[in-house]
């Protein structure tokens, strides 16, 4: 038979794509070497925050939650029960995609796709688990994989397990008594939150002046500074060269050099696109930003009939971009009009505080030459937030363009991924701090600082 579309891939980007399709009466084929869900479901996004959520409730019975008058006699954190419920709910969840897939009427095949060029018809040839499938349209969704710098000693620290990625990081049943994070990206400082609560000596060593990548800097110092106190060690502007036995060494930014002795290192060093061994050379695809398959706004790639989405593409490596780039591919292919904006994408990172951002900060607006006006808030100026979180620092800033538009926000404080939705709806929309400011909010809530800022602003 000929598939309307055949997916590499069964993550977020590639099981999303199967069930548009199936939704709009494509059939497709959906290609997947391990459990359907991706990193995301698997090793990413879903089992890093149910491991947070016990930590969190962990950080309130060893004494946080003292500060709203309530105190327990003997707070004990069970990494491995949390460890056993992380893999229930991703067992689940993977279920559930399943589930989708056959609702989708979609053929899962269990093996990796490989490219294997076009037929006499122009049909594109994808093989997996010995056989040849037959499609009319290609989605590309592999995804990305732990970048693994090649520093010296790192391949030998892999191979013994001293060196671990997300992947391995999450099954671990005891928690180290000193872990080395590499990297204080969202992976980095997600699990810097989880070991240091769960009782590891946590030092985290940023090759960049600053915590949490593009983040907002004021939000970024403020991030440090929770963390610092609650006693997570960090070295920014120190590059990690070197591992030797259980050493880690490098360099800081003065030249100066440090070592420090460990029990483990977590790598989050970044991610790379997954683009080898999938055949790109036998339609001659080709490659753009970070190494990931060149798309354009609407997913194509410089192959008619092939799209890629998600994190191979390497232009916005989130779980919610691959959905929506899925969401594009699946339209352009049904022939619906469909492009893929990249200014308003939400970007967590799921520390506690949480920080949530979305579009422009007053960094990026200044690199753009943007005319803008921030305004910033604390947000204890919120009632619910100071009934939540006492003693709390969150900030919020929103950044207004030409004409009040709202063209960035970013806010440091429980429970901004919840919030920062809604400053996603309004860039996209294009509103403005008028806009905002006569819409009505529920009150109590946090969320209310966000019309705080716009009546500022007015
Ligand atoms: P990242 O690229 O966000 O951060 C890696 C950090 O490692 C960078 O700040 C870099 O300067 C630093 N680094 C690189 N080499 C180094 C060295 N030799 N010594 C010291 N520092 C070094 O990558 P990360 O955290 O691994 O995350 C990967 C991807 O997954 C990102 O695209 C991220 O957005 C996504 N992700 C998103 C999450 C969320 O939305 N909550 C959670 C986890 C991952």
């Amino acid at each position: 038979m000929t598939y309307d579309l055949l997916i590499l891939g069964g993550g977020p980007a590639g099981f999303r794509a199967a069930e548009r399709a199936g939704h709009f009466g494509l059939k497709a084929a959906l290609f997947e070497g391990k459990a359907l869900g991706g990193v995301c479901l698997n090793e990413g996004c879903i089992p890093t925050k149910t491991m947070l959520y016990s930590a969190k409730l962990y950080d309130y019975a060893k004494g946080g939650a003292a500060k709203y008058g309530v105190t327990a006699t003997e707070a004990k954190l069970d990494h491995d029960f949390v460890v056993t419920r992380k893999d229930r709910i991703v067992k689940k969840l993977v279920a559930g995609v399943e589930m989708q897939m056959k609702k989708a009427g979609a053929d899962v095949v269990r093996g990796n796709g490989v490219l294997a060029g076009k037929n006499g018809e122009g049909m594109f040839l994808v093989e997996a688990s010995g056989e040849t499938f037959t499609g009319k349209n290609v989605l590309i969704a592999t995804g990305s994989s732990a970048a693994i710098p090649p520093i010296p000693g790192m391949s030998e620290a892999i191979a013994s397990g001293f060196a671990v990625t997300n992947r391995e990081i999450l099954s671990m049943r005891e928690i180290p008594a000193r872990l080395v994070v590499m990297g204080a990206g969202a992976i980095g400082l997600e699990m810097a939150s989880y070991f240091s609560s769960a009782g590891a000596d946590v030092t985290v060593v940023e090759m960049l002046d600053r915590i949490g990548g593009r983040l907002d800097r004021d939000i970024a110092a403020l991030l440090q500074r929770n963390y610092t106190v609650r006693g997570v060690k960090f070295l920014t502007g120190s590059r990690i060269q070197a591992i030797e036995g259980g050493i880690v060494r490098g360099t800081k930014a003065d030249g100066s050099s440090f070592e420090l002795e460990t029990d483990r290192i977590l790598v989050a060093a970044g991610r790379k696109p997954n683009v080898q061994g999938i055949g790109l050379e036998t339609l001659g695809i080709e490659l753009g930003k970070n190494s990931g398959i060149l798309t354009d706004e609407t997913m194509r790639t410089n192959v008619p009939g092939v799209y890629a989405a998600g994190d191979v593409n390497g232009v916005s490596m989130l779980a919610h971009t691959a959905y929506r780039e899925a969401e594009t591919a699946v339209n352009i292919i049904r022939g619906v009009e469909d492009s893929m904006r990249y200014d308003a994408i939400p970007s967590v990172i799921y520390t506690n505080p949480e920080a949530a951002s979305v579009g422009e900060t007053e960094e990026t607006a200044a690199e753009k030459g943007l005319n803008v006006k921030t305004i910033k808030l604390p947000l204890l100026f919120s009632g619910r937030y100071q009934a939540e979180n006492e003693g709390g620092n969150g900030i919020l800033k929103l950044v207004f363009g030409e004409g009040k538009r709202i063209l960035g926000a970013s806010m440091l404080g429980n429970p901004s991924s919840e919030i920062i939705p809604a400053m996603a709806v309004a860039i996209t929309r294009g509103m403005t701090a008028d806009d905002l400011a006569k819409t009505v909010f529920p009150h109590p809530t946090v969320a209310e600082i966000l019309r705080d800022a716009a009546l500022t602003e007015l």
